[in-house]
């Protein structure tokens, strides 16, 4: 059986794949392939291991042809593959979600928060630069995070892992999602709030949602406008939940104090007013970039497509309605 990897990805996992005798074939590329390369490639494979720069749409999958059985997504999010398309087809899908990378983006999330709070980049900016001239009283005033309130929207793991650690910070906790969850308010100390009621009362907002159709540009100048004045947005979820023209208008009138992006609406692309703002800080879509994230993620992809190809139900199969119909031969 083939299996077709689209970039070369952290660990020596991958070996284990060519040891149970699959013809594994590695993009030779350390770049996102072109659609066009995507196509050529898959023909014919029996499992694909892709990463979210992969645009996978119902046009690759029946490029692959009837042989496709699973396509294991190098990502948490997986808005890259058309899950309806893949299901219609019998092709199971996965993600990697897993504590070690959930913990990663929540751990990113709070570095953000930090860097917010504190200033850090625009000051480790000021001391490179030759601008430290002593202790002085009112240079870089930051803000205490102790007794301030976290809004999180979205309390799925990360979100969840984010929320715990609020607590070591003092922060107050507001979260936002479809159906309040009474044991994390217990377990976290947290409250639920409508979304106005988030948006109005939090000193700082992180988002933890995928991307659908519903939160596509969730973050956009009406609801911005309904954040605190001086309050500090953090992403590190999917770039097209904010919509970042009207992010730059909200920093640039002073609305919002901040905000902390590590992922962008139109990626690698960054809107050119944001990258030149000082209290907007950006980190390259690295939250889950720790070796213990990455490497947890190179098993997991490995051990869904052997499950998979063997019959077993991966763990973290995101399609679960698939199972009863799947392909098997
Ligand atoms: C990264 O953005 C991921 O979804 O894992
Ligand atoms: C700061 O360094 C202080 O001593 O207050």
């Amino acid at each position: 059986m083939k299996i077709f990897v689209t970039r070369k990805i952290p660990g020596e996992h991958l070996d284990k794949l060519v040891a149970s005798g699959y013809d594994v074939d590695i993009s030779i590329f350390d770049r996102p392939l072109l659609p066009e390369e995507l196509i050529q490639k898959v023909k014919g494979v029996d499992a694909i291991i892709c990463l979210l720069t992969d645009k996978i749409d119902g046009a690759v999958m029946d490029a692959a042809g009837s042989s496709l059985k699973i396509i294991a997504n190098y990502a948490v999010g997986f808005d890259n593959i058309e899950i309806r398309e893949a299901t219609d087809r019998g092709i199971v899908v996965a993600n990697t979600s897993s504590t070690e990378v959930d913990e990663s983006v929540a751990e990113h999330t709070w570095a953000l928060i930090l860097c917010l709070a504190r200033r850090i980049i625009e000051a480790d900016e000021a001391t490179r630069r030759g601008a430290f001239r002593g202790w002085e009283p009112d240079v870089f005033l930051g803000v205490n995070l102790v007794g301030k309130t976290l809004g999180i929207i979205g309390l799925g793991k990360i979100g969840s892992y984010v929320a715990k650690r609020a607590k070591g910070y003092g922060m107050n906790v507001l979260y936002n999602k479809h159906n309040p969850d009474p044991e994390a308010e217990k377990e976290f100390g947290i409250k639920f709030a409508s979304l106005d009621e988030l948006l109005a009362n939090s000193d700082f907002i992180t988002l933890h949602v995928p991307l659908t159709d519903e939160t596509g540009h969730m973050i956009n100048a009406a609801t911005l406008a309904k954040m605190k004045k001086g309050s500090f947005l953090v992403n590190t979820a999917r770039g097209l939940i904010v919509e970042e023209r009207a992010l730059v208008d909200s920093l640039r009138s002073g609305h919002l104090g901040g905000a902390a992006l590590d992922v962008f609406e139109n990626e690698p692309n960054i809107h050119p007013e944001l990258i030149n703002m000082q209290n907007v800080v950006t980190t390259p879509h690295i939250a889950s970039a720790t070796h213990e994230a990455r490497d947890k993620m190179s098993q997991q992809v490995v051990e869904a497509v052997l499950d998979s190809l063997s019959g077993k139900m991966p763990e973290n199969i995101v399609n679960k309605d698939v199972w009863p119909k799947k392909r098997t031969s």
